[in-house]
Order: C-alpha cells, then sequence, then structure tokens
C-alpha cells in the first residue's frame, strides 16, 4: 500500500482529483469507480471545474458506482443516483448511458445483483475504485461481519451507518434500512484502489484496518491483501498510522 499524505481536506482532495484526472488522460475510457458520501465532494467539485476549464475530457469515461440504497427512486434527492447527477455527472460531458449505480427501486434483489455485477464484466472489470471508510470500517456498505467472499448483494445497514448518514436526512427513522452494495470481492478485483479519508474521526479505524488483523468485522483491513491500494488521507485521518 502507498501511503500519500495530505495537508488537510482540501489538499487531499486535490491530490485524489490529480490521481483520477491522470487516470482519464492516461486511459480516456477508463472504468471508473465511485462512490457517494462526504468525503469525495471536493474531489467531484475539483473534477467539475477542470473539465468546465477544458482540463479533462470525460467522454469515454465509464462511471460504476460502489452503493445505492435501496427503495429510493433515482429522482429522490437522498439517493445515490441524485447525488451522483447533482455533484458530477449533469457537469461533466459523460455519456448517461456510461453511469452505472444499482437500482434501488428493483423488484428482484437477486437479479438486481447478478445485472450490477454483469455490468462491471461487460466493461472488463474496474480501472481504479474510489472508496471511502465508515468509521465501523465498512467499505461500499460491506459492514462488520460481511464476509470477504461476497459479490454485489443486498444489506441490512448497520445501526452505526443509520446513525452516521442520518445526518443527511431530516430524522434518523427516515435513512433507508437496506442498500445494495458491490461485495468485498468485486472491490477486491478493481485494478487499482484509491481510498481516501479526511478528519480525526476516521484516524482509528484506519490504523485498525491497515495495521491491524485482517478480519471481516473490520471490512476495509481486506484492502492488505490487495496489491494496489493508495490511501490518500489528511494529517488528522493519518494521525494514527504514520
Ligand atoms: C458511499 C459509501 C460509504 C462511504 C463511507 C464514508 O458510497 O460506499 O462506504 O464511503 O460511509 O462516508 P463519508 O464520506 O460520508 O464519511
Amino acid at each position: 500500500m502507498r501511503i500519500i499524505g495530505a495537508k488537510d481536506y482540501d489538499d487531499m482532495c486535490r491530490k485524489t482529483a490529480h490521481l483520477l484526472s491522470a487516470q482519464v488522460i492516461l486511459k480516456p475510457n477508463s472504468v471508473l469507480g465511485l462512490m457517494a458520501g462526504s468525503t469525495p465532494l471536493g474531489v467531484y467539485k475539483l473534477l467539475v471545474e477542470w473539465y468546465t476549464e477544458g482540463d479533462i475530457d470525460f467522454s469515454e469515461t465509464v462511471t460504476i458506482n460502489l452503493d445505492e440504497y435501496v427503495g429510493l427512486a433515482p429522482d429522490d434527492p437522498q439517493s445515490y443516483r441524485h447525488y451522483m447527477e447533482n455533484n458530477f455527472f449533469r457537469r461533466v460531458n459523460i455519456k448517461p448511458e456510461n453511469t452505472h449505480l444499482p437500482y434501488g427501486f428493483a423488484t428482484d434483489k437477486a437479479e438486481e445483483c447478478n445485472r450490477y455485477e454483469a455490468v462491471i464484466r461487460k466493461y472488463q472489470g474496474i480501472d481504479v475504485q474510489l472508496l471511502g471508510i465508515g468509521h465501523n470500517g465498512h467499505i461500499g456498505f460491506n459492514e462488520p461481519g460481511t464476509l470477504f467472499e461476497k459479490n454485489t448483494h443486498f444489506v441490512r445497514l448497520a445501526e452505526s451507518t443509520i446513525r452516521d448518514n442520518s445526518r443527511f436526512f431530516e430524522s434518523e427513522s427516515d435513512v433507508p434500512r437496506f442498500a445494495y452494495t458491490m461485495g468485498i470481492r468485486t472491490i477486491m478485483q478493481a485494478r487499482n484502489i484509491v481510498l481516501i479519508a479526511s478528519g480525526v474521526g476516521k484516524s482509528s479505524i484506519l490504523k485498525d484496518a491497515f495495521t491491524g488483523p485482517i478480519t471481516p468485522l473490520v471490512p476495509a483491513s481486506v484492502l492488505q491483501l490487495h496489491n494496489n491500494v493508495i490511501l490518500v488521507g489528511d494529517e488528522e485521518a493519518l494521525s494514527k498510522l504514520v
């Protein structure tokens, strides 16, 4: 694993946006694995800026997101599809048909998971998977205890995730209880992984994930087994690691 230290949140976003932008410049038809949440917001903002200035072209790029809530329509302001459209897709020249997220309204859950895995296969896998980390060590919505051999699957969110994510909703009871997520196996098949983290709140779990035992109880610890992981963290997030 390589660790790239950043001064603060803005610096972490800049460094991450440079990595993604280099990937797209080197391989315009890259398959980027993307995510929602608060950590990548500054990354998407920079990529949009650089696109607007003519520095990056997403016309051939494909994106495949990690996860989506179950029971929210794509145009629901709380859905991850809406988040991605609002913060990234609609603001750059990516083709709508090249953007992929699980469909939160699917009637057949198993079929939706299979469909999603088939999408990833169709593009011959993910070139760079961007990841965040939950306070409980989750990656995607692979909560503590998830088997490492899972592909895309339907999950019940952990109580701690529901609490954490309630900041995006009016009340905790509005947070969906279920989601689709790429599994650990799906994530581990990505050719490169960039995990980003900011703030002192993530420092303990980063230490557990990258220096502790590899265990399903800390899902991100599996990344110790991946050959091409870059961790981009700001000083606070890395304070217990370096
Ligand atoms: C989001 C996702 C989650 C988040 C994680 C951190 O698509 O898969 O694993 O990356 O919960 O979220 P933030 O960035 O809000 O702290």
